[in-house]
């Protein structure tokens, strides 16, 4: 299959990428993040100075497809005038105050609407800047709620094997990376893990029915909470499709019962929706897609479509109520949390989802771009296709019969030593991960359509071909 002219464009001046003395490398200061610095030492840093819909140029003028949205962010898509003058307008009334005891228009009017857009009964809003403090956040509001109702020694937390939930010490700890937390270990002690939902990796007994094997996998959690000792036990965090390890959804079943088991041993169920929530899944919370109703939603990353930073934390009127009495406060806040630019730009992007109806266009085509991506099941080096929505992880193999995957150095040799660095020759941005087995992940905007996944999957056919004649 050829190429469109902007890939063919893209490989041929692309060039060595080695840069002569006289040449800015671009990470003279700056330490970019989960980056293996050495790389840029004698190598220009891609740099990408402008976007427009789905697509981002660099500072030599070549064009890539932002199959990523950014990092799962930019939902509504690059270079919306709407949100950039959202921010200015705030900006040029109250740049800034914070929500330290007082609040601002904008972080009323937003924590409403979040409100009233949740599952259930998730209607307190507790703002931050980002991902990980939206999970710090929960995970000390369970803390104190155990504290303020007279289970004191409930604070453990359940997570998932290879789920990522941020980089900042406690929500490091609730990760299940391991070589991201080695170089700082001991972490927040109290956390522990269970299995994820990889039904392409399921164990024997449940590897042939899904229903069974979500069963299976919610009651590993039940076990986890058995043998910590449910009175030692605050919470579980889950994503609603787990992100690090190539898009686990939950197969069926699997919520229905984590909520049961969650409800008997009195344990709070955190549904970390950094990504799913605010259309990546065609819903606007990843709950609402699975039909289960968390005890809190940890959120970020699409509420403002990435114009302006933000975190929110939703958490439920039962889980707030114990906070609502006397002397009682939550000591836990940051200062830029609640921004009210960045409130007013989610106002904004909130507007624009429902004048744009874009959950309608994630859910009119969900199907044709799984469709799609499944085109790439011919190649040899495609194992396994999964997601939901516009989330979808793509399993790289040695042997698609027997699901054989790449060891180490192969991994290191093939995913981040050619495929990573070929698609985004091809033009092409998007993720190729080795937290779990080896992964291609593609998260469009929210705003692509058929055009936009055929150029997915003509680079990624063209990469992964590739790939498979270095093996
Ligand atoms: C599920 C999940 N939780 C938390 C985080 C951390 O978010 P942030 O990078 O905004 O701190 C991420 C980031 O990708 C995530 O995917």
């Amino acid at each position: 299959m050829s190429l469109p002219n902007s890939t063919l464009d893209n490989l041929a001046d692309h060039g060595s990428g080695v840069a002569d003395d006289s040449v800015r490398t671009g990470a003279e200061h700056l330490w970019m993040h989960f980056t293996r610095m050495s790389t840029y030492a004698t190598t220009p840093v891609p740099t990408i100075e402008r976007g427009e819909g789905a697509y981002i140029w660099d500072t030599q003028g070549r064009k890539y497809l932002d199959a990523l949205s950014g990092l799962f962010v930019v939902q509504a898509g690059h270079g919306r005038g709407e949100l950039a003058d959202a921010a200015a307008a705030q900006a040029r009334k109250l740049a800034f105050f914070p929500v330290w005891s007082f609040a601002t228009p904008p972080a009323i009017e937003l924590a409403d609407r979040l409100a009233a857009l949740s599952p259930g009964d998730l209607n307190k809003v507790f703002f931050s800047t980002g991902g990980a403090e939206a999970v710090e956040t929960a995970w000390k509001v369970a803390k104190q709620f155990f504290r303020l109702t007279g289970k004191p020694g409930k604070y453990k937390v359940i997570s998932r094997a290879i789920a990522y939930h941020g980089t900042t010490q406690g929500a490091l700890s609730i990760t299940g990376v391991p070589p991201f937390k080695a170089p700082f270990e001991p972490l927040v002690p109290g956390t522990f893990r269970a299995p994820n939902t990889n039904f392409y990796r399921a164990p024997e007994p449940v590897a042939h029915d899904e229903k069974q094997f979500g069963l299976w996998a919610a009651n590993r959690i039940e076990e986890a909470i058995l043998q910590e000792g449910p009175d030692t036990v605050a919470a579980v965090f889950v994503e609603p499709v787990q992100y690090a390890g190539g898009c686990f959804p939950p197969p069926p079943g699997y919520f229905e019962r984590l909520r049961e088991i969650c409800d008997t041993y009195d344990v709070l169920l955190v549904s970390d929706e950094v990504i799913c929530a605010y259309g990546r899944l065609g819903t606007m919370f990843g709950a609402q897609k699975y039909d289960y109703i968390p005890d809190i939603i940890t959120s970020a990353k699409g509420l403002t479509s990435g114009y302006s930073p933000l975190g929110a934390t939703l958490i439920s009127d039962r889980v707030f109520e114990p906070f609502n009495h006397g002397n009682v406060s939550f000591p836990h806040g940051y200062t830029f949390g609640g921004h009210p630019v960045s409130c007013a730009v989610a106002l904004a992007n909130l507007d624009l989802f429902e004048r744009e109806d874009l959950l309608g266009n994630v859910l009119r085509n969900e199907n044709p771009f799984r469709q799609t991506l499944e085109k790439l099941y011919d190649l040899p080096i495609v194992g396994n296709i999964r997601g939901d929505g516009f989330f979808y992880g793509i399993e790289l193999v040695r042997d698609q019969a027997t699901r054989e995957t790449f060891d180490k150095a192969d991994s290191e040799r093939i995913l981040r030593g050619f495929v990573s660095g070929a698609l985004y020759e091809a033009g092409l941005y998007c993720r190729a991960d080795d937290r779990g087995d080896p992964v291609v992940q593609v998260a469009p905007p929210l705003i692509s359509d058929q055009a936009i996944f055929d150029e997915i999957e003509q680079k990624l056919r063209y990469v992964l071909d590739l790939a498979w004649s270095k093996i």
